[in-house]
């Protein structure tokens, strides 16, 4: 794609990589309201809106034990922030599995709604997926209820290494069918 011709969202898309190690530099509130604005804003599945958030910064003694629940913890503990995100189960209200689908789709959107914000503010940011299996110690740390189910723990700070890559197969090999 030729840059002259993207569309103004592309370039942070096409640019945002996971981060996986931070300066010391911490982050504002500022910018982290802004991030979870953007989540806020995500698509949702009869604009249920069954994301909830946990902010971990200025703590680096609660970042260190929650990084501690994942084998990442080497880097995940220099993020001067963690973000845990959670599915309110109260807005399932039902057991049908594809409701459940739909909401855990919602909340994919929302955290890639908050990391391109992140991008787009100068942050690095990781998504965690590999603590979930720790999801009750995580909710313990946090003072969070088990009303609401771990989706993933983000991390947020400023990068402190350049040449970020992770690359994707071309698109023509993943569109498999165009009638
Ligand atoms: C659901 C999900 C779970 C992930 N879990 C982890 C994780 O536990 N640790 C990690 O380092 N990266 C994790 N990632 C980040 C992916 O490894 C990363 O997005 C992928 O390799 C592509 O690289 P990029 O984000 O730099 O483009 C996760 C991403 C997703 C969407």
């Amino acid at each position: 794609m030729e840059k002259g011709k993207m569309n103004s969202a592309m370039p942070c898309i096409l640019n945002r990589r996971s981060v996986r190690a931070y300066t010391s530099e911490e982050v504002s509130k500022d910018a982290i309201m802004q991030m979870l604005t953007a989540a806020n804003w995500a698509p949702s599945g009869n604009n249920m809106q069954p994301w909830r958030f946990s902010v971990v910064m200025n703590n680096k003694e609660l970042i260190k034990k929650v990084a501690s629940l994942t084998v990442y913890h080497n880097w995940v503990e220099t993020a001067p922030c963690l973000i845990a995100v959670f599915l309110d189960t109260k807005v399932l209200d039902d057991k049908v599995p594809s409701i459940y689908l739909k909401h855990a789709q919602s909340i994919g959107a929302a955290i890639q709604n908050m990391l391109l914000a992140a991008h787009g503010l100068g942050l690095g940011t990781c998504w965690i997926g590999e603590i979930l299996k720790n999801e009750d110690k995580v909710r313990e740390l946090l003072g969070v209820s088990d009303e609401l189910q771990l989706m993933a723990v983000i991390s947020v700070g400023y990068s402190s290494r350049s040449n970020l890559k992770s690359n994707r197969r071309d698109i023509s090999e993943n569109i498999i069918s165009w009638l």
